[in-house]
């Protein structure tokens, strides 16, 4: 069985309000703070990736880990599709239009891996497909191509990826070991949903790898 953290987020809604005033807060600055995680089982891990190629060729869930790989010689996810390469866990059974959602996981890139997204909240409006697109480009996290989330030091290391989608409000924040990195405007659109892994982008390198676990999907709370 793979272990859930259940240590900082409880598994419903209810938040303590009787705090002795002597006792320090015990949740820290915990973005999951406040948030329900969901159900989630393999039904909700849909595997896209290179069409010609069985899954087990380019995706492993060993240990609890999954891992996750791509060539940028590989074909598309579809024959008629125009898209780079790409192997990513489409999480399914939570699009969502509205609300404030959370995606929460560790993530590792191995050293090598570059010009690739690994993680996207799909939808926009305005011509955009996405409403977040995290990349790596030699050692670096960045938003897009655009802003640096973190300079250096992405590669060969677990990092914690929490990004929050506040449909209603139209924005979307990112942090990185617990700590805020982006604050941002979405992309509009009326349906989203999370997606991590790898997918090509231009100054790809040939080979292409993201690992994953404790991937939790979460709600806020009314
Ligand atoms: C996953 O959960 C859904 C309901 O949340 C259930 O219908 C389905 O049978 C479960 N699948 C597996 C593989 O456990
Ligand atoms: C990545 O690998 C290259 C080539 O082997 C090396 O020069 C570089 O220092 C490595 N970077 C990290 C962050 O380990």
């Amino acid at each position: 069985m793979c272990s859930i953290h259940f240590l900082l987020a409880s598994s419903t809604c209810f938040l303590p309000l009787l705090l002795p005033e002597t006792s320090a807060w015990p949740y820290g600055d915990d973005p999951t703070f406040g948030f329900l995680p969901l159900p989630l089982n393999s039904s909700n891990f849909d595997i896209q990736k290179p069409y010609d190629l069985p899954v087990n060729e380019r995706y492993s869930f060993v240990d609890c880990v999954h891992r996750l790989w791509v060539y940028n010689s590989d074909k598309p996810l579809s024959p008629a599709s125009p898209t780079a390469p790409r192997t990513e866990i489409r999480i399914r059974g939570y699009d969502y239009t509205s609300g404030v959602w959370q995606f929460e996981a560790y993530g590792y890139v191995p050293n090598g891996t570059t010009g690739v997204c690994i993680m996207q909240v799909f939808g926009g409006g305005n011509g955009h497909a996405t409403t977040l697109m995290l990349r790596v480009y030699n050692g670096a996290l960045t938003y897009y191509r655009s802003i640096v989330l973190v300079a250096h030091d992405i590669y060969d290391r677990w990092f914690r990826l929490n990004v929050i989608h506040d449909v209603d409000e139209r924005k979307v924040t990112v942090y990185i070991d617990g700590e805020l990195k982006l604050e941002t405007a979405d992309h509009g659109g009326n349906s989203h949903y999370f997606k991590c892994g790898v997918y090509a982008q231009a100054d790809d390198s040939y080979y292409m790898e993201s690992q994953w676990k404790d991937i939790r999907v979460l709600k806020k709370c009314d």
